[in-house]
């Protein structure tokens, strides 16, 4: 009969477990890195713990460096290798300049997961002293300057991975092409439309551009209890979406579980340039397939920005 040792508790079993899926995490020796924008809250923090748990060494961004304080204290016990925050706001090309000369030096040379998970829905346009529309810079424009300034980095990665959190892709993609800001005619279903447009339009060009990596993949969050997502809305509203998700929506570590999974699971090496619907079913996927002229439209846009990209790449 085999002795039963009582000393071993289920906080050892995880401890054995984390460290189990420390040790599959390490390439050469040193563990994977991830990068999470938007993982000092909601779905964000959630992805962040999930890929601490797997051995990565997590860097986590947003505006709040008390909010990125908390977080760090929260993800700490779940991130062997390692967690730190860096302040971000997507609405300030400075501020995203400074945000990437500050991590590049500490990669060395590699990033092998970029998870984008900052959002803003405001039912009044808000702008930055930049001029950028809120929806618009976390929801695309400050994703696609992060995922081109870091492609070096990823595709120095054996298996790099980029996956955009979001909604359901558009059946028919709209860019205001001349007006991405909506100063003209901003409303909130405007913004995130166009914002789920550019997100899914840019997610197809990348990976045709990248056959052999990075991997670039789209998830939807489903509808999630308990993030501060909706803390812009009017009362009313930001009340009934509360009490909507309560009743019919997921937690952020449910919404968390396809993420993680598109960010480092190795049986997904390779898999790119789909959108996942359904959160928790990796199964359900749909390989995106715009139309030319919905893509010529969205380099229309972009070449706005090719001056910022090439400063990116060179801070
Ligand atoms: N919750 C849902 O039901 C749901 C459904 C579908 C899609 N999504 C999408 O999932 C993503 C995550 O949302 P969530 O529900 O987890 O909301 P959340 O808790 O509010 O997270 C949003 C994150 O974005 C960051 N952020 C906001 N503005 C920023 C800026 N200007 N620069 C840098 N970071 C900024 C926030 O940090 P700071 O405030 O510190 O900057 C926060 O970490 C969003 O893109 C959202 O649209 C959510």
């Amino acid at each position: 009969m085999h002795a039963v040792d009582f000393t071993t508790t289920p906080r050892d079993l995880r401890a054995v477990a984390i460290m189990k899926d420390f040790d599959m995490s390490k390439r050469d020796g040193t563990p994977r890195s991830a990068l999470v924008t938007g993982g000092n809250s909601g779905i964000g923090l959630a992805v962040a713990q999930g890929l601490g748990q797997k051995g990565y060494k997590v860097w986590i961004a947003g505006r709040s460096a008390e909010k990125g304080a908390a977080a760090v204290a929260r993800l700490r016990p779940h991130t062997p290798a390692g967690v730190e925050f860096l302040p971000l706001d997507v609405t300030l090309f400075a501020d995203i300049e400074k945000f990437v000369s500050a991590l590049r030096p500490q990669l060395g040379g590699r990033l092998d997961a970029l998870v984008h998970s900052t959002g803003a829905l405001n039912a009044k346009r808000v702008v930055s002293a930049d001029g950028l529309e809120g929806s618009w810079a976390t929801q695309f424009l400050g994703r696609y300057l992060l995922t081109e300034a870091f492609t070096p980095e990823l595709a120095s990665a054996d298996d790099g991975r980029v996956v955009f959190v979001s909604a359901q892709p558009p059946k028919n993609p709209r860019l205001f092409e001349d007006d991405p800001s909506l100063e003209k005619n901003y409303t909130i279903m405007r913004a995130i439309s166009q914002a789920q447009s550019a997100s899914a339009l840019y997610e197809q060009m990348y990976a045709a551009e990248h056959p052999d990596g990075p991997a670039i993949n789209g998830a939807n969050a489903g509808v999630v209890a308990n993030t501060g997502i909706g803390r812009a809305q009017p009362a009313l509203l930001r009340m009934t979406s509360k009490a909507m998700s309560a009743a019919f929506g997921i937690s952020p570590e449910q919404s968390a579980k396809n993420i993680v999974a598109l960010a480092s699971d190795p049986a997904l090496e390779g898999v790119s340039g789909y959108c996942f619907p359904k959160p928790q079913n990796l199964q359900k996927r749909r390989k995106l397939a715009y139309s030319e002229e919905h893509l010529a439209s969205l380099r229309r846009v972009l070449a706005k920005y090719a001056t910022t990209k090439s400063k990116l790449l060179s801070a």
